[in-house]
């Protein structure tokens, strides 16, 4: 069967779980590398993508040990067809909890066959340079590894005559899946002193939650506070400045320094 064109098909705000899926793109050296972003807002809204041959790379962030709801609804825009498919999910070195086993789940509904996994490593969305939490990553370690891993899937899937050959991958996970807990509705703030109106946040924004007028506007209750904004902002004036939300970084800092290192299921 055709494996010689990937597919790279990914929810990614702040570009982690890109890097990685490009990285494996790279050590498989596929024939053509076609992009389904599905980050951008109006994907939930585009065309259904059909995908019938080559091999699919499907990757998600972990948002609180499970699948963000926006990667559930934007998958909805893919069919599988049977492709198979290499599961990858990006954590911010605390853990991944359920989210591998909800994303082979996830892309099993969506008609593709899971026939390898991986979790890596990548800069947590509250990392700030006062409380790094995986800062830089992933870094030039984490690529070749991802590289290694996609050369590890060629190997597999070179004599593959249908995705039948292969079982379904068996991932780390507990169904049903652990009930995350509730977050406040927050969002990062606008310093307007320092804001120069460029725009670049609300360009970035997966769920158009940003409105630039007089003054920055977002609209907390479709924030899904992925920090795209705050780290795209070229004079640092979009800040996260919910107690709450600072509590909890501080506590990912102090507890999720030890690096934790990729892992892969082939
Ligand atoms: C709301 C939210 C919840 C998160 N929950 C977790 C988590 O449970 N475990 C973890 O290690 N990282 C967690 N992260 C960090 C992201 O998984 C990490 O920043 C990832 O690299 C983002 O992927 P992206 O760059 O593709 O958007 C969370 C991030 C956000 C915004
Ligand atoms: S990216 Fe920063 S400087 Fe540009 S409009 Fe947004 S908040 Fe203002
Ligand atoms: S406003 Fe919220 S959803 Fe939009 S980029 Fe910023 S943190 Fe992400």
């Amino acid at each position: 069967m055709n494996t010689g064109s990937l597919r790279l098909i990914y929810f990614s705000p702040t570009n982690t779980t890109k890097k990685i899926l490009e990285g494996i793109a790279q050590g498989f050296k596929a024939a053509t590398v076609n992009h389904v972003d599905l980050t951008p807002p109006d994907a939930p809204e585009r065309e259904i993508v059909e995908v019938y041959n080559g091999l699919a790379v499907i990757g998600s962030p972990v948002y609180i040990g499970r699948l963000p709801d926006d990667t559930i609804l934007r998958l909805q825009r893919v069919k599988g067809n049977g492709t198979p498919a290499v599961i990858v999910v990006l954590y911010g070195n605390r853990e991944y909890d359920d989210a591998m086993l909800e994303l082979r789940d996830l892309a099993v509904k969506a008609g593709f066959r899971p026939v390898a996994a991986g979790a890596f490593i990548g800069e947590h969305s509250l990392s700030t340079s006062a409380m790094p939490i995986a800062a830089g990553r992933p870094d030039e370690e984490d690529l070749k590894k991802a590289r290694e891993f996609g050369k590890m899937i060629r190997e597999k899937t070179k004599d593959m005559r249908t995705p039948d050959d292969m079982p379904l991958i068996e991932v780390p996970g507990s169904f049903p899946y652990r009930e995350p807990p509730s977050m406040p509705k927050v969002s990062p703030v606008t310093q307007e002193t320092v804001c120069i109106k460029c725009g670049k946040c609300a360009s970035v924004c997966p769920t158009a939650a940003i409105t630039i007028g007089e003054t920055v506007a977002t609209d907390q209750s479709i924030c899904i506070r992925c920090c795209a904004c705050v780290k795209n902002c070229p004079t640092g004036a979009r800040k996260m400045e919910d107690p709450l939300i600072l509590q909890k970084a501080e506590q990912l800092f102090t507890n999720c320094r030890k690096r934790k290192e990729p892992e892969t299921y082939l």
